[in-house]
């Protein structure tokens, strides 16, 4: 894993939006991106904007496959993930609205609709670039604590703790779906390159667990020690419990080039 500690909110949006230009760049402008919702990415995403205005970054020959999705919203309910990506980022820049997928959280048969949307993934080359947040609790997409390392996309069940930190985009914790569909670890760590991006004390323990923990299904993001190119980008707050963090400072103050 690299570890970039950043000062704040801008340099890291920065730092993650430099990885989208990476991608781009590497694939003549087709990349395939893997796109997440949650908090952690708006300021990359707000960065992007800006480029794709004011500097003319496109996409216009990228698509774009979601993470995950509430069990029972649909793409155009107020709190579903499709509907929250196109209100965060792809509205804003030159990706067409059909090149955009996500589970189909009001499928009468979620269970196949995990089959399905796995397969389209594998169908259409894989992802070039996955960006990722992290939960208080470690999971990465809806991959609670003991989710199978290896998992596909599936039906997973919300820890009390993930629907209360998500209640906030909601009227009541009462409204938020215990049910999602998920993107498996296995299917995440398919992505030929990963950005997780976390900010915040509350990540402080998820983040420390994921870079220096034992790989472990009690915190799922551990499973990306595995995954050849992770670059993780925090905030000082998120790296406070990180036991080697004058290393990863270090590291980056005497980069000598692209480091995996
Ligand atoms: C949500 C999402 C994840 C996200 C995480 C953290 O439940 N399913 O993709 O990374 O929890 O959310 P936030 O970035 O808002 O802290």
């Amino acid at each position: 894993m690299e570890i970039i500690i950043v000062d704040g909110a801008e340099e890291g949006a920065r730092v993650v939006a430099d990885r989208f230009e990476q991608v781009l760049r590497e694939t003549g402008g087709k990349a395939t991106l893997g796109l997440a919702t949650g908090s952690s990415p708006v300021a990359a995403y707000r960065e992007l904007i800006r480029r794709h205005r004011e500097e003319g970054l496109s996409f216009a020959g990228t698509r774009a496959f979601l993470l995950d999705e509430y069990v029972g919203l649909a793409p155009e309910a107020p709190q579903s993930y499709h509907r929250f990506i196109r209100e965060n980022l792809t509205r804003d820049i030159d990706i067409d609205d059909a090149a955009i997928s996500s589970p189909r959280g009001e499928a009468a048969d979620p269970v196949a609709e995990a089959a399905r949307y796995d397969a389209s993934i594998r169908e259409a080359g894989g992802v070039d670039l996955q960006i990722l947040g992290i939960g208080s609790d470690g999971h990465i997409g809806f991959n609670e604590p003991t989710s199978s390392l290896s998992s596909r996309t599936r039906v997973k069940t919300l820890t009390p703790q993930t629907v209360e930190d998500n209640a906030r985009f909601f009227d009541s914790p009462d409204d938020v779906p215990r049910h999602v569909l998920t993107q498996g670890i296995g299917t995440i760590l398919e992505a030929r390159a990963i950005v997780l991006t976390a900010s915040g004390e509350n990540k402080a323990r998820a983040v420390a667990e994921m870079v220096e923990g034992p790989i472990s299904a009690r915190w799922p993001a551990t499973a990306l020690q595995l995954h050849p190119r992770v670059v993780v980008v925090l905030d000082p707050a998120a790296a406070s419990q990180l036991e080697l963090a004058d290393y990863y400072r270090y590291v980056q103050d005497n980069k000598r080039g692209p480091v995996a």
